[in-house]
């Protein structure tokens, strides 16, 4: 985890990508024994995306990158490194970043996937940070990208309502020496990243590994499907996201008055809203989407950042604090200067 004197990493550039296809709650009436007004009062879902046949997850990764990558202003053949956080790749192997770099163009790098659910953006972004502080990279390419709705049962009731498809993506490179207007340095303050395996059996897509290779039966059962266990993840979530906050705040000297957006991993608005409310920061500098794009796990917090800095919301100069937690369990936060 990196404490810093001066953060070493900045933000180039963002850009994420959500499918076309909208399915409502009021769909998913008519799929499965479910209303509306469940689904919104319990996780503050109304729609979510789905992408269409055809379409594979890592080009979700691709339409993402290349906005991140135009809005940094730089090519795809400048990049060093490629980071994919996803639990839902292209195929087990090879891994999903190298299909992005063929697709974007991308030079011959070290390009590999990075599997902590929905935490994997907040661990891409710290492993880049890692790199990029020693010098050995300038130009690393994140994404967190998700194609949920192939690995969900839709006739699950208690899973299907709260995951959906989308990709988001940033380009870091080295701060040197950014500063803003007020001269307060420009970048990645702090980040923390912990796991916990003693809940792994909370959330997972049981058959397809070493574990249990598929067979019929087991395709008929559905165990190549995501199987959560909703309450075991709501009992350490609020906890888990807050203590790793205010880890991250500490590492860079801050207090929650200091952040001027929360941006949490958008997995639930009952856990997002009493995380936020512990943590003291304030209703009204928590960034949302959960209505409108469901849970995206590792996709979720570029896509809300990115969407909220497109919207004009997030500004040169302000401080924002990512924090998010998936399956495994992991977790973790990142503290950036804009
Ligand atoms: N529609 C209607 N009823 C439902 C539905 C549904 N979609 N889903 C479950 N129910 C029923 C249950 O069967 C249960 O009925 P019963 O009392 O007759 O047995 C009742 O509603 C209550 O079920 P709970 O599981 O206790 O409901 P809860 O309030 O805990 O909400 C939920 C369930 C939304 C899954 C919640 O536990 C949750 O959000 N947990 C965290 C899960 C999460 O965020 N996972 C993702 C994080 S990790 C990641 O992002 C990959």
């Amino acid at each position: 985890m990196s404490q810093l004197t001066a953060p070493r990493t900045r933000i180039l550039g963002t850009g994420h990508y959500l499918p076309e296809i909208v399915r409502t709650n009021l769909d998913l009436e008519k799929m499965v024994d479910t209303t509306d007004a469940w689904i919104t009062e319990r996780t503050g879902i109304k729609e979510r995306r789905i992408t269409p046949e055809g379409m594979v997850t890592s080009d979700l990764a691709r339409f993402a990158a290349e906005r991140a990558l135009e809005n940094a202003g730089v090519a795809a053949t400048e990049l060093d490194m490629i980071i994919v956080a996803t639990v839902t790749p292209d195929m087990p192997m090879p891994a999903t970043a190298v299909f992005l770099q063929q697709k974007l163009g991308a030079p011959v790098c070290p390009a590999f996937d990075l599997s902590a659910a929905c935490a994997g953006f907040i661990f891409a972004m710290s492993i880049a940070d890692q790199f990029i502080a020693t010098g050995a990279m300038k130009r690393v390419l994140i994404v967190g990208v998700e194609l949920l709705s192939r690995v969900i049962d839709w006739s699950d009731r208690t899973t299907c309502v709260l995951f959906g498809d989308g990709a988001g993506a940033m380009v870091l490179g080295p701060a040197d020496g950014a500063k803003t207007d007020d001269g307060r340095a420009r970048g990645v303050l702090s980040t923390k990243l912990l796991s916990d395996g003693a809940l792994a059996q909370s959330l997972m897509i049981p058959s397809g590994g070493s574990l249990s290779p598929l067979t019929h039966e087991l395709l008929e059962q559905r165990q190549n499907k995501v199987h959560m266990r909703g309450q075991d993840i709501f009992k350490v979530a609020v906890k888990n996201l807050y203590s790793a906050s205010k880890n991250a705040l500490e590492l860079a000297g801050m207090t929650p008055d200091d952040v001027d957006w929360i941006c949490p991993h958008q997995a639930n608005m009952r856990i997002i809203d009493l995380a936020v409310q512990r943590l003291g920061v304030k209703r009204e500098r928590m960034l949302t989407n959960i209505e409108r794009v469901g849970n995206t796990s590792s996709a979720s917090i570029p896509i809300l950042f990115d969407e909220s800095v497109r919207a004009g919301k997030l500004k040169e100069g302000e401080t924002v604090l990512m924090c998010a937690l998936g399956a495994g369990i992991s977790w973790g936060s990142a503290l950036v200067r804009l």
